[in-house]
Formats: C-alpha cells, sequence, structure tokens
C-alpha cells in the first residue's frame, strides 16, 4: 500500500489537485472495498493486481477532476453517508448550517412545543435528499414535503430515503417547478426550507471544474444575477406559510443585502433577519411570516 499511496500523491500533487493524499488513499480504498483505515492496518502489504487495475481507472478519472464523492458514489452531510450521483449536488458542510437554523428555529415556533400536529416543512431543491432526510431524523413530530425540477435527483434522494425507514413514511417527494403544484390554502408550512441554486450565470467560467464540469447546472445556476429562483422563492413563500412560519434559506456570501432587501419589498414578512456562517460570511436569509 505504502509505494502505491505514495506515488499517487506525488502523481496527483503534480497534476494541481489540492488533498492528493486524502485522494488516493480514499480511492484505494474505494478500489479495495474497504475503509481508510483498513490501508493503514495493511500499509506494508502487496496491493492485489485486480485492485490496482481498478484503482488505475479511478486514477484517471481523479485527474480528470471528477469529484470524489461522482467516483465513490457517496457522500458524508452531518455524519451521515448518502448516495449521490451527477444528477445531484453533492452536498456541502455549509449547508449543515441551514438544517441546524432550522432546527433551532423550530422551537420557537408558535405551538410547535404544545400543538398536536405535525410540524410541517417544505423543502425546495431537494437533491439527494440530505436536508430533508437529516431534518426528519432530528424531528420525529415533522412531516416533509420535499420537491426539486430534476426528476433524476427525485431518484437519488428516493434512494436515500430506503437507507432510513425511521423516516421515510414521513417524507414525500415530488417533481415540479417550485411552488407551481402546491395549492395556496391547502398547502401551508410551519417551514420552508431550500438551499437554492445561487451562483451567477457570469460567475460560471470561475467555478472550480470540479463544480463546472460535473455538477448539475440546474442545481447550482441562479440567471444572470443568481437571484432569480431566490426572487421567485422568497415571493412565492408567504403563500404557503402558516402564521408565524419560517422561510430559512441559504443564499451566497455575496448577497447578504440584495436578498432580505427582497423580501423587504414583498411587504409580507414581520421580521427578516441574515445569518452569518463561522467565518463571518451571511449564509442563511430567515423571514418570519
Ligand atoms: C443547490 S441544490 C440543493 C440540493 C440539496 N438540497 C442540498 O442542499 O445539498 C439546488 C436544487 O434545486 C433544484 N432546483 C433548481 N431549480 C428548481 C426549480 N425551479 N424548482 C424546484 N427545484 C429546483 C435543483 O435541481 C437542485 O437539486
Amino acid at each position: 500500500m505504502r509505494s502505491v499511496l505514495e506515488w499517487t500523491t506525488d502523481f496527483f500533487a503534480q497534476r494541481g489537485l489540492a488533498s492528493a493524499r486524502l485522494d488516493a488513499e480514499i480511492l484505494l480504498a474505494h478500489a479495495l472495498g474497504r475503509d481508510r483505515l483498513a490501508l493503514y492496518l495493511r500499509y506494508e502489504e502487496t496491493v492485489p493486481n485486480a485492485v490496482l487495475r481498478a484503482y488505475r481507472g479511478l486514477i484517471q478519472r481523479r485527474v480528470r477532476h471528477e469529484p470524489i464523492a461522482y467516483i465513490t458514489g457517496r457522500r458524508e452531510f452531518y455524519s451521515i453517508s448518502f448516495s449521490v450521483d451527477p444528477s445531484v449536488l453533492i452536498p456541502r458542510p455549509e449547508t449543515e448550517h441551514l438544517v441546524e437554523h432550522v432546527l433551532r428555529r423550530v422551537q420557537h415556533l408558535p405551538g410547535q412545543s404544545t400543538g398536536p400536529g405535525p410540524l410541517r416543512i417544505l423543502e425546495i431543491g431537494t437533491g439527494s435528499g440530505n436536508v430533508s432526510i437529516l431534518l426528519a431524523k432530528q424531528l420525529p413530530q415533522a412531516h416533509i414535503v420535499s420537491m426539486d425540477v430534476s426528476l433524476p435527483a427525485i431518484s437519488v434522494a428516493v434512494k436515500n430515503r430506503k437507507e432510513h425507514p425511521d423516516c421515510s413514511e414521513r417524507i414525500r417527494f415530488f417533481q415540479g417547478d417550485l411552488f407551481d403544484a402546491l395549492h395556496p390554502q391547502r398547502a401551508r408550512f410551519h417551514v420552508i426550507v431550500s438551499n437554492p441554486p445561487y451562483v451567477a450565470t457570469d460567475a460560471w467560467g470561475n467555478l472550480a471544474p470540479e463544480v463546472r464540469d460535473f455538477e448539475p447546472r440546474v442545481a447550482l445556476d441562479g440567471g444572470a444575477r443568481g437571484t432569480e429562483i431566490l426572487y421567485r422563492i422568497v415571493h412565492g413563500a408567504p403563500d404557503h406559510l402558516l402564521p408565524g412560519g419560517a422561510l430559512i434559506v441559504e443564499i451566497g456570501h455575496d448577497q447578504g443585502e440584495a436578498v432580505p432587501g427582497m423580501a423587504q419589498h414583498t411587504g409580507r414578512y414581520g421580521e427578516i433577519s441574515v445569518l452569518d456562517d463561522y467565518a463571518g460570511k451571511p449564509r442563511v436569509l430567515v423571514a418570519i411570516t
């Protein structure tokens, strides 16, 4: 293992991959069908030829900048492993903040501690289903309606839901364009959560090749200014929130003024705030009806 890992690490570093050693380890472990710890337990052993052949194929994919998560087909989010493929965005650590803000906010919702009915949550832009599944696991009182415009993404989300029988009954997925399929009177929620596409079309060329060349454009491109989908969400959400309900949305770090401005402009939210991430950058809009 040692010499194979050292060779691959050098090769990846020469090709400009930032996390060369880690990538080499993850891919070798994947080729072996084991976890990374197993590499160190067998560090001085020779890698079998069949494994080496498979490993070479993985190395070729990685030097073309294919993301590790698409090669292995898995990514951890909030310590849970999710199945991913190129039809879904690879879950990002920053989206864990979004989930945390929903969990925090739910405690302040009117009637939530005492109310008899389920906590009703709508997720817009399901992707792999990571956010909805995590919320359902953390909030046993929650019933979640989770939607995406992409049918292939919904299939991945359904596959992930199957791995969590504890919450599968409480998450309903459907395909659609934002609020279009929802009845404004009947479909009302305590929380609407979303990590929508918010990259400006002009900024597309500046993205890392891992993102630009492999992740689904529909998951990232938010139109000319990056705020087209955000605008529609901020305007549409009040028709689907219960009184005192919360819209909680991830935004780009340079959208901390534009997006709350849009929310203010609707005149339909009583309280609007933007929450920073650990680096002090604005990342989450919370707007209460
Ligand atoms: C940034 S990804 C979020 C994926 C996942 N929820 C997460 O946070 O990791 C945005 C998702 O929104 C979906 N989407 C884009 N436009 C949409 C629309 N008009 N209606 C519904 N979903 C949309 C994309 O297909 C994509 O899955």
